[in-house]
């Protein structure tokens, strides 16, 4: 596994960047490196944050950050690279933010797998558990702590529209996303006379690389209309500061999560299913 300060510090060093000289509150964003995850990023970026961004790829992970770094010059944005679907990735990340403390976690990086449960390979599976459940646990659980013990922080966790219902042809995905919503909305509660708070952001379909990873382009999902992930990051940035319990970003998203909640599981897996349909006719 590979894990290092790059970025403002200089790429693959070990050495801890340098205070600013009036201090930001900082945010660990996870999965920065595209998608919802860079957009959190830059959001806490334009909102007064220093940001540490992390994820697998060191590459895109570096691309971003100089993006974000020259869209927003006020923050300060750093780089760690981890494989956050692994035990030994998550603690060695934890390990090396030390003694900063984190404001706010964002707790976004994930995957899906996409196919038929019967044929899918159980690798890839297992991983996506890893990544989207044990590591998110796992991470949460590090920061969490820290964050009570100074007395102050707030938490997004990064979990769907589809944790609302079953999702065939991407059965294990939607049950990590349920997994995510469930121990959010619990914690949050465990929580509730604490001083931390957390989120739990719900997207809907959303155009960034993930249709790709998951192999579902062609699927009905992939072609539909997608929320810009810019739009996701902002609505999902002012309800964590509100300090509100979840989020679904996206006003045809909240009336879908409305009728989600009077609909049949039945009826919903079959919506879905529909959705998870690829125009080859594959998932038929
Ligand atoms: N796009 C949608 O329609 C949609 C809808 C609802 C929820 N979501 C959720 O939104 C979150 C962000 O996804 P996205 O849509 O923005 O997709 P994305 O652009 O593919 O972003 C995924 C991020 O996770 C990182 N990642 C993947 N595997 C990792 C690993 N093993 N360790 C550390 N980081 C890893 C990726 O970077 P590397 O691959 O370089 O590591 C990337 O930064 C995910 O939790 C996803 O489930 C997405």
């Amino acid at each position: 596994m590979e894990l290092g300060w790059c970025g403002a510090v200089g790429r693959g060093t070990r050495r801890r960047p340098p205070m600013h000289a009036t201090e930001r509150p900082l945010a660990l964003v996870t999965g920065a490196s595209s998608g919802i995850g860079r957009e959190l990023a830059r959001q806490f970026g334009l909102n007064g944050h220093d940001v540490i961004m992390a994820a697998d790829g060191r590459e895109k992970l570096e691309e971003a950050r100089m993006r974000l770094q020259g869209d927003v010059p006020a923050a300060r944005f750093e780089t760690l690279v981890a494989d956050l679907s692994t035990r030994e990735g998550v603690d060695r990340l934890y390990r090396s933010l030390g003694a900063r403390p984190i404001a706010v976690l964002a707790a976004n990086a994930g995957g899906g797998v996409a196919g038929r449960f019967s044929e899918t390979d159980l690798d890839d599976e297992l991983s996506v558990i890893q990544l989207n459940v044990s590591g998110q646990v796992h991470l949460v659980k590090l920061v969490l702590r820290d964050m009570l013990a100074r007395g102050e922080g707030r938490i997004l966790i990064t979990s769907s529209l589809v944790s609302l219902s079953p999702g065939p042809f991407m059965a294990i995905y939607a049950a990590t996303k349920a997994f995510l919503r469930s121990f959010g909305l619990a914690i949050r509660n465990e929580l509730e006379h604490a001083p931390v708070t957390v989120t739990v952001l719900m997207p809907g379909a959303t155009e960034t690389d993930f249709f790709e990873s998951a192999d579902m382009e062609d699927t009905n999902i992939a072609q539909g209309a997608k929320d810009d992930p810019a739009d996701v990051a902002k609505e999902a940035y002012e309800a964590l500061m509100k300090g509100s319990a979840q989020v679904v970003s996206g006003t045809a998203n909240k009336l879908r999560a409305a009728a989600a909640r009077i609909t049949p599981d039945t009826a919903l897996a079959q919506i879905n299913r529909d959705q998870a349909r690829s125009e080859d006719g594959r998932q038929d």
